[in-house]
C-alpha cells in the first residue's frame, strides 16, 4: 500500500513567495530533498546543483525546516522510507510514488453543496499527490451533515465537480472521490424537510455536535433505518453516486469508513 498520508494544514500564503502554501507544494520540496540525499558529494561540496533560484529562496523557510525534520526522523525510524518515492501499481493505476492525500471535510462547497472555482483551485493544488483522495462527499439528501460540504446527487453537484477533476487532471493527477451518508451526524436544519437523521440505530451520538448554517448545535436522537430501505437510502444511493463520480470524470470512488470502535 501507499506509504504515507499527508492531510494539508496550512492554506496561508507563503511568506517568501505569496503562492498557497500547502502540503502537495510540500511534496515537491520533499522529493527534491530526498533526491539531493542520494548526491552525499553534490552536498559535501555545499552546491545545490539540483535547485533553481527560486528552489533556494524556499528551502530555508520555516515550512521547508520543519519537512526536512519530518524526513530527517522518518528516514531514521523507517529504514525502508527509500521506497516513498518509488512507483507503486496499485490495480490499473501506476502511482509515480507513494505518497497519497488523505481525504479531508473542507466545508467550502458553495450553495446546494455544489462545487466551486475555489474547491477546483485547491485540489488542482494538490494533484503532485501520486492519489488526491477528494473529501467525503455526499450520496443522497439524507446524507448530508456536515454544512456546506460537497454532494454528488444532483446534475448541477455533477458539474461543479467537472471542475475539480479537470484541475487535478490537468497537472497529470489521479483523483478518487470518498462517498459517503453522515448517518447520525446530522441536524433537521440540513436535513430534507427538517427530518430527523436517519442512521443504523436510534441513537444520539454522546459528544459530537453537529456543523449547520447556524453554528455547532446538539444531535437529536436519529431514525433507526428499517432493514427494507437499506436497498433504497443505502444500496442505490451509492450506486448512483458511483456513476455521478465517474460522470465527472473522476478516476474511482470509495466508501467512507468509521472504525466500528470510534465513540461519537
Ligand atoms: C479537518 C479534517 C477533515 C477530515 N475529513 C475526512 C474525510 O472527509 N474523510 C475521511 O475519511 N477522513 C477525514 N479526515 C481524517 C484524515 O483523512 C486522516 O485520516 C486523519 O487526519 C489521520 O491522519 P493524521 O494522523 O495524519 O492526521 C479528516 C481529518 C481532518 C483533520
Amino acid at each position: 500500500m501507499p506509504a504515507l498520508a499527508l492531510p494539508c494544514r496550512n492554506q496561508a500564503p507563503h511568506h517568501n513567495t505569496g503562492r498557497p502554501h500547502d502540503q502537495f507544494h510540500a511534496v515537491d520540496s520533499l522529493q527534491r530533498l530526498h533526491s539531493s540525499h542520494k548526491h552525499p558529494k553534490t552536498q559535501a561540496r555545499g552546491r545545490r546543483s539540483k535547485l533553481s533560484p527560486h528552489e533556494s529562496l524556499v528551502l530555508p523557510s520555516k515550512e521547508n525546516l520543519r519537512i526536512s525534520l519530518h524526513y530527517f526522523l522518518a528516514m531514521k525510524m523507517t529504514p525502508d522510507l527509500g521506497k516513498l518515492f518509488t512507483p507503486y501499481v496499485m490495480g490499473p493505476f501506476k502511482l509515480p510514488h507513494r505518497i497519497v492525500m488523505a481525504p479531508l471535510t473542507r466545508l467550502r462547497a458553495g450553495p446546494r453543496q455544489v462545487p466551486t472555482p475555489l474547491n477546483a483551485l485547491y485540489y488542482g493544488q494538490r494533484a503532485s499527490a501520486a492519489l488526491v483522495i477528494g473529501e467525503a462527499t455526499y450520496v443522497a439528501p439524507e446524507g448530508y451533515g456536515y454544512c456546506d460540504s460537497p454532494g454528488i446527487v444532483t446534475d448541477e453537484q455533477v458539474e461543479g465537480h467537472k471542475l475539480l477533476t479537470q484541475a487535478v487532471h490537468d497537472k497529470g493527477g489521479l483523483f478518487f472521490l470518498q462517498l459517503w451518508p453522515v448517518g447520525r451526524i446530522s441536524h433537521p436544519s440540513l436535513q430534507p424537510n427538517g427530518q430527523l437523521p436517519v442512521a443504523p440505530s436510534a441513537i444520539a451520538p454522546k459528544t459530537v455536535r453537529a456543523a449547520t448554517p447556524d453554528g455547532y448545535q446538539p444531535i437529536p436522537t436519529p431514525r433507526a433505518l428499517e432493514t427494507a430501505e437499506i436497498q433504497s437510502m443505502v444500496v442505490e444511493p451509492f450506486k448512483q453516486a458511483a456513476r455521478n463520480a465517474k460522470r465527472a470524470a473522476y478516476d474511482g470512488t470509495f466508501p467512507f469508513h468509521l472504525p466500528c470502535s470510534a465513540e461519537v
